[in-house]
Order: C-alpha cells, then structure tokens, then sequence
C-alpha cells in the first residue's frame, strides 16, 4: 500500500478522536474512507470535514459488534468505492473502576466493543482484500494491552486481547499479501474515557494528539511491501 492515492480504508471509531484524525490524515492522501461508529452525527460531521478536502466518505452507521450490521457497511464500502484496501480498527471504549464493581454487562460491552468488532471487521473485509491481492490491517490496543493498571482490568484485558488475535491473524494471511499491525499508544488527548478533553487539558500530564497515532497509521500504509511494522509503542514524551 506504498502508493495511497485510490485507496479504500475502513475506519472504525470514525465520529471522534483517531478514528476521525485519521479518516481526515488519508483522505488528505486520496484515500477514498469508509467511515464506521454507532453514533450518525458525529460520523456525519467527519464526513462533512473529508469532503472539504477534497476527500471521498462514506458513512457507514453501524455497531461494530453486530455481525449483520458489519457486513452489509462492509458490502456497502466496496460497492460505493469500487473495493476496500485496509481496515483502521480504532472502535473502542473503557470501563474504569475496581473488579469487585464490574457488571457482566459492562465487562461483556468492553469486550464485545474491543476484541469482537476486530474480529468481525476484520473477518468482513479480508475476502475484499484478497481481491485486491494485498492489504493492511491495523488495530488500536493500548499501553495497557503489555501490562495491567489497578482499576482497568477489563479494558486491559481486552486490549491484550487485541494483539494475540493481530499477532495471529498476522501469521495466517501475512502469506497472502496482508499485513496485520497493531498500535499500542500511551494516553490520547481525546474524549475516551472518564475525563473530557478539556480536563485531560487541565491536568497537566502529557498527551499524545489523536493526530500522532494518524501518523502511525500513515507511516504503516505507506512502507513499501517488503517491510512490516508489526507493533508501534507510541507514548507522550
Ligand atoms: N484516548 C486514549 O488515551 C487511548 C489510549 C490508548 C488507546 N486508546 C484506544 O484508541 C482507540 C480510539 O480511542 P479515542 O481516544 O479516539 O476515543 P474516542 O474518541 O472515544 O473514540 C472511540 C470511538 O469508537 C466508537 N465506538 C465505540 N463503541 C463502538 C461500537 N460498538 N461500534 C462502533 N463504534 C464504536 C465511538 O463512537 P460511537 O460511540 O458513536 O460508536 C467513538 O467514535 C480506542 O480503541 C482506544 O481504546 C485510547
């Protein structure tokens, strides 16, 4: 995927924060963007922003953890834009708070969010990628998906989750052209999470910006095909 122009990305969690940077950082390189969330609005908005760049979107309202709803926005990218190139998965939410606390409910969302929408995205759009002979996953983990922190042991959880499936999807279709790479950035000055962006603002730690994991992602897409990022460790400095 060196060459960007013409491409057709999918990108989950693309209302807010990197999904929305980097639907905006591909469509500013020709990407055509396939915009996937629950929320219509904010997909909308992003929409709206890639097309006053000149970008082309389309908007793909759909719970990423819903089989049917996956595969008919899956179907409907390639047959708007003519096929798909790559999956951003960046749907995600966190669950804060000590075990002793957890629902099953919240503990079953967190993870039906973060491991089994990958999946199912990721399950949709390979034959489309073996159609074009080649192509790029990338998902978002996190810091905490290498070690565990008190009081986020269910986000944690499902984020280690998110590399043993890239780690082994990567070995099942690296032979057919498609790489699998995952992200696993330190603390985003986004919206995720308990604290708002301006409190995160506030507090005077260091953020990455969503913009910085964007990047990530464009460095992936574009190293020429005989070379394979398989993880990215991105922390503020
Ligand atoms: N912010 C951080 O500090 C940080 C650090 C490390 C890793 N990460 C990871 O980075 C990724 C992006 O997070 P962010 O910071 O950009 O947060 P964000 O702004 O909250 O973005 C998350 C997006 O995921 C979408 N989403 C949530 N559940 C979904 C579902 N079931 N189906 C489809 N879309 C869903 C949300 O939109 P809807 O609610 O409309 O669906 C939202 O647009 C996440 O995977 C997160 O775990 C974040």
């Amino acid at each position: 995927m060196t060459a960007l122009r013409g491409k057709v990305a999918l990108i989950t969690g693309a209302g807010s924060g990197v999904g929305r940077a980097t639907a905006l950082r591909l469509a500013r390189e020709g990407v055509g963007v396939g915009l996937l969330g629950r929320r219509p609005e904010p997909l909308q908005e992003t929409a709206t922003a890639v097309r006053r760049i000149g970008g082309q979107a389309v908007v793909l309202p759909a719970d990423a953890a819903d089989e049917v709803a996956v595969g008919t926005a899956v179907a409907q990218l390639a047959g708007d834009l003519g096929g798909i190139d790559a999956l951003v998965y960046s749907a995600g939410v966190g669950l804060y708070g000590p075990v002793e606390h957890y629902s099953l409910t919240d503990w079953q969302q967190t993870f039906a969010t973060n491991v089994t929408g990958l999946f199912l995205c990721a399950r949709a759009v390979l034959p489309f990628l073996r159609r074009r002979g080649g192509g790029h996953i990338i998902a978002i983990s996190s810091g905490a998906g290498r070690r565990g922190y008190a009081n986020l042991a269910a986000y944690s959880a499902s984020k280690f989750a998110v590399i043993g499936f890239m780690e082994s999807l990567a070995e099942e279709v690296g032979p057919d052209g498609i790489k699998c790479s995952t992200i696993l950035p330190g603390s985003i000055l986004t919206d995720f999470g308990p604290s708002t962006r301006a409190e995160k603002r506030a507090s005077g730690k260091k953020y990455l910006d969503p913009e910085d994991v964007a990047d990530a992602i464009h460095y992936l897409l574009t190293q020429p095909d005989h070379a394979w990022a398989q993880q990215i460790n991105l922390w503020p400095f």
